[in-house]
């Protein structure tokens, strides 16, 4: 029998689009997927990003380091049949059977703006500036929309408390995708309170960081001009050697 074409094996390698390249006989298993109420067959074992490009979706928006990280691709959707609402990240979640999926490339939400020169770590910076925090009804909707898995309640209930310690760590994963502001019926946006806690610990109560400081000043100091000044010449092909040669740090 003909070799079918290993597609996990093919996305393992790299999370790139494959909009072109794949047979349709060369699939073995296929699923049907319904994008913006469309339905659509496509082959199996593709990450929901890649499914849509399939089906012949381009992004222009909700898609950017295609590997986790950016929280571009915030993505909802039901099962058929069924009533829960889901959420996940399209780059990172395999394509399944009867799913009706819908993009949020850009979540809409008030952010206020501060100055963290003119503040300190007094606890109270949350409600200032996020007063809506109060009104947490401990649903815990928003852990459940998290596509990173965080507890994203407790991180909220940190900042009632003004722990700037257990927001920052807490939310530390956390990669602004939005998913759980949505889902909020007190009306918070939880990455924003959470970045303000990340901000107002690493300024003002996380302890300096000795090794940054010493490199900092080598690169005030000239040590590294050289060899950018080198990197600016070479050429691409001579750069991705130097790269995949470069001694890295230890663990
Ligand atoms: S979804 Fe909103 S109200 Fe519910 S636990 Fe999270 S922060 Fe509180
Ligand atoms: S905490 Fe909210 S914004 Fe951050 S990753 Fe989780 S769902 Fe996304
Ligand atoms: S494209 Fe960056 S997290 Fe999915």
């Amino acid at each position: 029998m003909e070799k079918k074409l290993d597609v996990i094996g093919e996305i393992k390698k790299a999370s790139k689009s494959v909009t072109t390249g794949i047979d349709e006989k060369d699939i073995e298993y296929w699923v049907e997927i319904y994008i913006m109420g469309k339905g659509y067959k496509v082959p199996a074992a593709l990450t929901v990003m890649q499914a849509m490009e399939y089906a012949g979706y381009r992004f222009t928006r909700a898609c950017g380091c295609r590997a986790g990280f950016c929280g571009a691709c915030s993505t909802i959707y039901r099962m058929k049949g069924e009533y829960k609402l889901l959420t996940c990240m399209a780059c990172q979640t395999r394509v399944e059977d009867g799913m009706f999926l819908v993009q949020i490339p850009f979540a809409p939400a008030d952010k206020p703006s501060y100055d963290l020169d003119k503040e300190s770590a007094d606890p109270s910076i949350f409600l200032k500036y996020f007063p809506e925090i109060a009104r947490c009804v401990s649903c815990n909707t928003c852990t459940k929309a998290c596509p990173q898995d965080l507890e994203v309640m407790d991180y909220i209930q940190s900042a009632l408390r003004g722990d700037f310690k257990a927001v920052a760590e807490e939310s530390f994963d956390c990669i602004q995708c939005g998913l759980c502001a949505m889902r909020c019926p007190a009306e918070i946006v939880h990455y924003n309170v959470a970045q303000l806690g990340r901000r107002v610990y690493g300024k003002f109560l996380n302890p300096p960081e000795k090794s940054v400081e010493a490199r900092v000043k080598e690169i005030e100091e000239g040590k590294f001009n050289k060899d950018r000044d080198n990197f600016l010449k070479v050429s691409e092909k001579e750069m991705r050697k130097l790269y995949a040669e470069r001694v890295r740090e230890a663990d």
